[in-house]
């Protein structure tokens, strides 16, 4: 029964990362009309949106569940698969970030509340990948001798890698806020947000999305009778 219901909820939880990345896509390039760079403000905004939505949640979640996933693997195989997630989230993140700030160059920078959150996510992310990789991958050289240290570090990490996953649902929740507002302001023929337009309901399923996805992977994470289908371990 605990397998069945473990099983289903890896399943919705999968269908769920990879829908919030297909839905972005969809409204970035059938609402927004694509990506660009420099060229077009607005196309280069659209760059951050699904360049943040697919590191911080797509290859994040991901990374998050490749211990769940990939149970039946030796350990040494999923810590490189869950790494190889990590830097490709970076990698997106980073880009997306530097989209953002150029694309707002003839605007203030970093006022608003969705910038704020983002840029702490941001700094413990990058912390958290820094630790992560000494500690569980660097140390690994003299693996005896740092063995309990890495068992007593790895609960504070499971704890942080949730805690940075929430952070991060909170700033894209404002972010999509924002340009919903901005986008849909329903000034100069603009379609406005109150309407509930195709598009509006695109950006509030896609919220919503990624909201029952943070719910869904911290119950997986910290579900203890689910350990036994695939164990967290240092090793
Ligand atoms: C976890 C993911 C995200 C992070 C860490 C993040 C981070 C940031 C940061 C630091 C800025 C400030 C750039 C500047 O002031 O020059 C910014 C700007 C912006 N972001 Fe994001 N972002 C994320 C996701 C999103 C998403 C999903 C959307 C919307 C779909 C979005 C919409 C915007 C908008 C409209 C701005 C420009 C206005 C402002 O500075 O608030 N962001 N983002």
């Amino acid at each position: 029964m605990v397998k069945c219901g473990y099983g289903l909820l890896i399943t919705v939880a999968e269908l769920l990362l990879f829908g919030v990345l297909g839905l972005c896509l969809f409204w970035i390039i059938h609402y927004g009309g694509g990506v660009a760079w420099t060229q077009d403000v607005s196309k280069q905004f659209n760059l951050h949106y699904v360049l943040m939505i697919g590191g911080f949640i797509f290859f994040n979640g991901q990374a998050i569940l490749a211990y769940r996933c990939f149970s039946c693997c030796k350990k040494i195989y999923t810590k490189v698969v869950h790494s190889a997630l990590f830097v490709l989230a970076i990698s997106s993140v980073t880009v997306g970030l530097v989209a953002a700030i150029q694309a707002n160059e003839n605007s203030t920078h970093f006022y608003s509340l969705h910038s704020w959150i983002g840029l702490a996510t941001i700094g413990m992310f990058a912390l958290q990948f820094l630790v992560g990789f000494v500690s569980f991958l660097v140390l690994l050289c003299c693996e005896n001798a740092t063995a309990k240290f890495r068992q007593r570090l790895l609960p504070t990490h499971i704890t942080f890698g949730l805690i940075i996953f929430g952070m991060a649902i909170a700033t894209c929740l404002t972010g999509l806020m924002q340009t919903a507002r901005h986008r849909l302001s329903g000034e100069d023929n603009k379609e406005n947000y109150k309407d509930l337009s195709e598009q509006a309901l695109v950006i509030n399923v896609l919220g919503v999305s990624i909201l029952v996805l943070g719910v869904l992977i911290t119950f997986l994470i910290r579900n203890n009778s689910f350990k036994r289908y695939a164990t967290l371990t240092i090793n």
